[in-house]
């Protein structure tokens, strides 16, 4: 019968009832080398990543909880969240202890800080259906602790879906099939199960991506891509072999937004960091900021963050490369990539009046360097009467403190046409990251 010992500890028919296609297929999919590729990995990662216990490794869509119980055995603090009821109480009877809470991904527990996060076995998929990735891992992100790493495990291109349908072994009298639609790089995965003239459908979306492509997802969701490593059943292998690649992110502390601002402050309240150079001593206070476009009464102004659409995709990828710049190459840190400001003049559409990059100030080279690169930014876009680029200081207030900003604004002028602004905005970056490449030459030199 399939799934063995497992499908012992759990019933078909019960999963049925539940309407439970996550832990049907997992019966389905259940064979001995399934948990032992977990422990392989496990120990893999604990080697390539230098991991110690008694850290602890948070699981995403825990399943049976076989890679939990690989680090806990080897004395790691480990808790999980999973949203089949029936999963999740297997999984707390194979670690031995209630570490796995019973939910969604969402609203991740709140357990010791974790160091490691975990989405294995293409779980990244249950993000959401195809548009949605982006978004819920930038959710994800918010709420993983600054410099925490994600493990996110995917298929390698040679074990990807094929278009049709395909018909999975049956489990007592539970038939599955499942039916794959290919587009682009998207496959839709739709599995049918059926038990005594019923049925239910699971439809869920894999993203079939290359590495550049991960890469500008995870980036532009605020984590740094720190390693990749092809694996076959759990172990360093040639890109050729491969199974798997198991994708190393780190929620990078140059990529934060204004939202991260309360995790932020207090990943820098250790007294020995380099954070309290600032001359501004942190305090409590409140916002007092407008962030809701939908609700800044007319005649009011709202702040835009990368999290609204419409700002995101005119901008954001404009000013990608001078954000990755002033990041990894200048260490500057950012809290915000990208902003803009909305005036509700009459409200009907949004009117964007400028975008601006948004540093912390820790000492007054971040200021220089900023100031440096205004003078560049002006001379580029010379007297178009499009762009009116500025350097702002101000205090930015978040729910538990402030810190010190420095915002380089590239202000749109009265008038200018939202394209014309694009294309001096698309410029005026390449001028600045040129600059920047040229002094760092220089430096070295
Ligand atoms: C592909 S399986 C992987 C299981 C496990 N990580 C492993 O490698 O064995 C995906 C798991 O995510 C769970 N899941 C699906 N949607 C979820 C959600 N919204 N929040 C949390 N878990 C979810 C499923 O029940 C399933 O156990």
């Amino acid at each position: 019968m399939n799934g063995g010992r497992f499908a012992s500890a759990l019933s078909g028919p019960e999963a049925f009832a539940a309407r439970d296609g996550w832990a049907l297929l997992t019966i389905a999919s259940y064979d001995q080398p399934f948990e032992a590729e977990a422990f392989a990995t496990v120990a893999m990662l604990i080697n390539e990543l230098a991991l110690r216990p008694p850290a602890c490794v948070l699981d995403i869509g825990v399943g049976i909880g076989r890679h939990l119980r690989a680090f806990a055995d080897r004395g790691f603090l480990v808790g999980g969240v999973e949203q089949s009821a029936l999963l999740c109480n297997y999984a707390n009877r194979a670690v031995g202890t209630e570490v796995v809470t019973h939910g969604e991904f969402e609203a991740l527990p709140q357990v010791e800080l974790p160091a490691l996060y975990l989405l294995m076995s293409d779980t990244v998929s249950i993000l959401g259906r195809a548009g949605q990735h982006s978004e819920r891992l930038r959710q994800l992100r918010q709420q993983m602790a600054d410099e925490s790493t994600v493990v996110i495990e995917v298929s390698s291109p040679r074990m990807w879906p094929t278009s049709g349908v395909h018909v999975w072994p049956p489990i007592d009298d539970i038939s599955i099939s499942e039916t794959v639609e290919i587009h682009h790089t998207v496959a839709t995965r739709s599995v049918q199960f059926e038990y005594h003239g019923e049925s239910f459908e699971l439809v869920g979306d894999q993203l079939l991506l290359d590495l550049n492509q991960w890469r500008e997802l995870l980036e532009g969701a605020g984590f740094r891509l720190t390693g990749e490593i092809h694996t076959h059943r759990g172990q360093r292998c040639s890109v050729s072999d491969a199974d798997n690649i198991v994708m190393v992110a780190t929620a990078a502390k140059g990529w934060n937004y204004l939202s991260d601002l309360s995790e932020f402050l207090a990943a820098w309240r250790d007294p020995a960091h380099v954070r309290n150079q600032l001359t501004t001593p942190l305090t409590s206070g409140s916002t007092g900021r407008i962030t809701d476009l939908m609700n800044a009464p007319i005649g009011r102004g709202a702040t835009l963050t990368r999290h609204h659409d419409s700002f995101r995709d005119a901008l954001e990828v404009r000013i990608g490369p001078l954000v990755a710049e002033l990041v990894f190459g200048w260490n500057q840190i950012l809290y915000s990539s990208c902003e803009g400001h909305y005036f509700n003049d009459t409200g009907a559409c949004p009117v964007i009046t400028d975008a601006y990059i948004a540093a912390v100030a820790v000492d007054d080279r971040h200021l220089d360097l900023l100031q440096a690169l205004l003078e560049v930014a002006a001379e580029s876009v010379g007297s178009t009467n499009v762009i009116d680029p500025l350097v702002r200081e101000r205090k930015l207030w978040g729910p538990g403190g402030a810190v010190q900003a420095v915002d380089l604004v590239m202000r749109r002028q009265d008038g200018a046409s939202w394209e014309s602004y694009c294309d001096a905005v698309d410029w005026a970056v390449a001028v600045m990251v040129e600059n920047l490449q040229g002094r760092r030459a220089g430096v070295r030199s």
